[in-house]
């Protein structure tokens, strides 16, 4: 599918979808075009049986992405009917990339900031490179971030460091961001990719059916109690246990050979 807008990539690799952000003039700075175009790369990605992961990432070497495009607020984000439809395609490109069955990784090399960092956490995992560097600027600017926003940054590293991040307004290094929970692993510029790569691959590798229901099982858990659908997580535990790859897996372990999942 040929990307809605230049200043986004798609691209597919063997079973990895990437979602570039370019607009490397601007840090990767995510205009509504961009916004907009996310759920469309994001659904045919999903569409794709070949796509086993998606990795989200920035061009240019110095961003993953610098939030949203600040210099469209006078005019998209200016009165409160616009807000609505901003704040409308901002949900929509996080929810979609938070809902998605493929596992999802940012790889993140540079600044992550504000919006950056929102879809950063609307993935799975982070992966960040040395020197990269992470904040929520949105004290400064005056704005709110919205509640399934700032949840999904609670989530992640807890009550007290997500009130550190938005009252500070700060950047925070690599090294705190670790520390915090708030990206996985760190590797030298140089490593960045292959390291993310080899992730991509071990879960290719792995049984699909059970890579999902772990998934969705363990965003469930983070809803509020009476929402947790307990008959939804039965379903796919009962799915996983009687499919084939878990036929294959016992197999492959006692003829001491790889397995071959099929995802079903
Ligand atoms: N929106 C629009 N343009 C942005 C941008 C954003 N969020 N972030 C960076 N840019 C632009 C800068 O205006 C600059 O453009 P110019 O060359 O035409 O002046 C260019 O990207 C390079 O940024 P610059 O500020 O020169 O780089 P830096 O390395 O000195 O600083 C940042 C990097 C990320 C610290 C700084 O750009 C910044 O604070 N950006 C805004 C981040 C932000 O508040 N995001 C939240 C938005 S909700």
């Amino acid at each position: 599918m040929p990307s809605p807008t230049t200043r986004m990539i798609a691209e597919k690799t063997g079973t990895i979808g990437w979602m570039i952000f370019n607009n490397p003039d601007r840090l990767n700075a995510v205009s509504l075009d961009m916004w907009q175009a996310v759920p469309k790369i994001i659904a045919d990605f999903e569409a794709d049986p070949e796509i086993k992961t998606i990795v989200l990432t920035g061009a240019g070497g110095k961003a993953f992405v610098a939030g949203a495009d600040i210099s469209q607020f006078e005019a998209q984000r200016g009165d409160p009917a616009s807000v609505v439809t901003y704040e409308d395609a901002t949900t929509l490109a996080f929810e979609t990339i938070a809902r998605a069955e493929r596992p999802t990784i940012a790889m993140i090399d540079g600044y992550c900031i504000g919006g950056g960092l929102g879809i950063a956490l609307s993935c799975d995992l982070r992966f960040a490179s040395e020197g990269s560097t992470f904040g929520i600027p949105a004290a400064k600017l005056g704005l709110a971030y919205a509640a399934s926003g700032t949840r999904r940054l609670v989530d992640v590293v807890g009550p007290a460091f997500a009130k550190e991040i938005f009252f500070t307004a700060r950047r925070f290094t690599h090294d705190e961001a670790l520390a915090m929970g708030l990206i996985n692993r760190v590797f030298a510029r140089d490593a960045l990719k292959a390291e993310t790569l080899s992730l991509c691959e071990t879960i290719a590798d792995n049984a699909p059916l059970t890579v999902m229901t772990a998934k969705k099982i363990i965003d469930e858990t983070l809803k509020a109690p009476e929402n947790f659908d307990a008959a939804f997580c039965d379903q796919l535990i009962e799915r996983c246990f009687h499919s084939e790859d878990y036929a294959e897996g016992r197999t492959a372990f006692m003829e001491k050979r790889k397995a071959m999942f099929k995802g079903k």
